[in-house]
């Protein structure tokens, strides 16, 4: 085709800039023979690692050599003046890949470049992902164990896999290379990151979440941040699984999701707060009405009357942002049975609460803390600083009257993530806000592979605050057997 007709009178194409003689030998050692990292992607995520990911990013199987990149990189040129971008943009997924591989053997076998079959169905793989694809981030995107893929520049990529943070041997030709990638991941969604806007929210075709910020805030190149979307979400029974919860816990945890309490879902960054709240939805009755505020849409509910609702940035001239209070406002005319906040953290903590106290009971919401009073001491600094001028007290009353139960979500220093909290709101005594923990994660210490060994265990209290809605919805048996087994476990 035209790729192909265009090839044999591209002068750039031939073998006279490239002496084939010192080829094939950098190819020998180069190219490496590793398996291309699609097929050999690791099972699902494990609560906790098992294997230490490899010290040395050379190890890893993502690893090419400096002369895999040099021939790459030779080829790769010689491919780009020789097809026609906007004609290859106009076919289909399939068959451009199926001209790339074309020219691209033919260019291998014009160079005199000696490889072997594994090696040029790799470097095809690579050559493939960088016209078409998002390059070097391909081989990541299509693992399902990574939960998150963080680029710092050029060459550096690290991934985080079963809790535990690792270098990759990925790297991109250049930051140019990185930008351009950057670029075609936020143009699909309408967006532009360069210089004049250096910040960019994004999200991949398949529902990952992604952050990109370029130069010159970023330092040392462009940073991108791609929080992986799973498609199977963990539920209850995999938290419990994974020892993230006892069964007794997950058993509390749905009966607090059944009974409307409403929930604030409290951790650190990347602690499993959205999976949290995720599997908290499973127990909703499929009768309710529920609308879903996001930033970027990553819940999954089954029920089927959701509406989901999601945020909007500001445009390039600063107009027609729409923020997540404007969400949560306008949701009260939706007449929602319940409100599903992503993530609190400014002022539309005010509406939401206002929300849980005027009638949509079993409203929920995640935000950023590490115990459950300091999350309720962020919700108050929130609704401080949105300008609301009301007491310190106020803002307590609503708070208490409002909130239920804080569920704390901790990821661990062994990477394992766990529940290490579910906390009720008794009420205010002064100026204080009661609370009292219902069941308690009590590390009692590690392993030989420095995995963490703890329990969960109940406190001991007999009736919770929401027993009696426990009770309304015909659950306070199945509430009072969870507790006593917590307490004994
Ligand atoms: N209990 C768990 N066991 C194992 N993996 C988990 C668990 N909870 C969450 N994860 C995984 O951890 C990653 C982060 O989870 P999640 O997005 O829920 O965190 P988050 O607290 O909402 O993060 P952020 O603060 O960035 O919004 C996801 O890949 C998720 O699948
Ligand atoms: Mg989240």
């Amino acid at each position: 085709m035209f790729g192909k007709r265009s090839l044999g009178d591209t002068p750039s194409a031939t073998p006279a800039a490239q002496p084939a003689s010192p080829t094939p030998a950098r190819v020998q050692a180069a190219a490496g023979a590793k398996p291309t990292p699609r097929s050999n992607a690791p099972a699902p995520s494990a609560p906790a690692s098992r294997a230490p990911p490899p010290a040395d990013p050379s190890e890893s199987p993502e690893y090419r050599s400096e002369a895999y990149y040099r021939v790459k990189s030779t080829i790769f040129n010689a491919l780009i003046e020789t097809i026609d971008l906007t004609q290859l943009a106009q076919l289909d997924p399939e068959s451009s890949r199926d001209e790339i591989r074309d020219i691209v053997a033919e260019i291998i076998s014009i160079k005199n470049v000696v490889m072997s079959i594994a090696e040029q169905e790799s470097l095809l793989d690579d050559i493939c992902n960088d016209v078409l694809g998002y390059g070097p981030l391909e081989p990541l995107l299509a693992r399902d164990d990574i939960a998150d893929i963080m680029v710092n520049g050029a060459n550096a990529v690290f991934i985080e896999v079963s809790g535990k943070i690792s270098k990759t041997g990925i790297r991109f030709r250049d930051n140019g290379q990185l930008m351009n990638i950057c670029q075609r991941i936020v143009s699909q969604v309408g967006r532009r990151v360069d210089e004049s806007s250096p910040i960019c929210d994004a999200r991949l075709p398949d529902g990952s979440r992604v952050n990109v910020i370029a130069p010159p805030l970023a330092i040392d190149g462009p940073t991108l941040t791609i929080r992986k979307f799973k498609k199977d979400k963990l539920k209850l029974s995999n938290l419990v699984e994974f020892g993230s919860v006892s069964p007794s816990g997950a058993k509390i945890l749905q009966i607090i999701g059944a009974c409307r309490c409403n929930v604030l879902i409290s951790g650190g960054t990347g602690s499993g707060k959205t999976t949290l709240l995720n599997t908290l939805t499973a127990f909703i009755d499929p009768t309710e009405r529920v609308i879903t505020c996001e930033d970027a849409a990553e819940l999954q509910l089954q029920q089927p009357h959701v509406v989901r609702l999601e945020t909007r940035p500001p445009n390039l001239e600063g107009s027609g942002q729409v923020t997540m209070r404007d969400l949560v406002k306008n949701c009260l005319r939706m007449r929602p049975e319940r409100i599903i906040v992503g993530e609190v953290r400014g002022p539309e903590a005010f509406d939401l609460l206002q929300a849980m106290n005027t009638g949509h009971d079993g409203s929920m919401g995640t935000l950023h803390a590490n115990t459950p009073r300091e999350a309720l001491s962020r919700l108050e600094s929130m609704i401080t600083m949105g300008g609301f001028s009301l007491p310190a007290k106020t803002i307590r009353e609503i708070i208490v009257a409002a909130v239920d139960v804080v569920i704390q979500a901790a990821r661990l220093r062994d990477g394992s993530r766990r529940i290490t909290q579910i906390t009720e709101v008794l009420g205010l005594e002064g100026d204080t806000i009661i609370t009292q923990d219902l069941l308690t994660y009590e590390i009692q210490g590690e392993d030989q592979h420095g995995r963490i060994i703890g329990r969960h265990r109940g406190t001991g209290v007999g009736r919770p605050r929401f027993w009696e809605r426990a009770r309304y919805f015909g659950l306070e048996k199945e509430l009072a057997q969870a507790l006593d087994e917590s307490e004994n476990a």
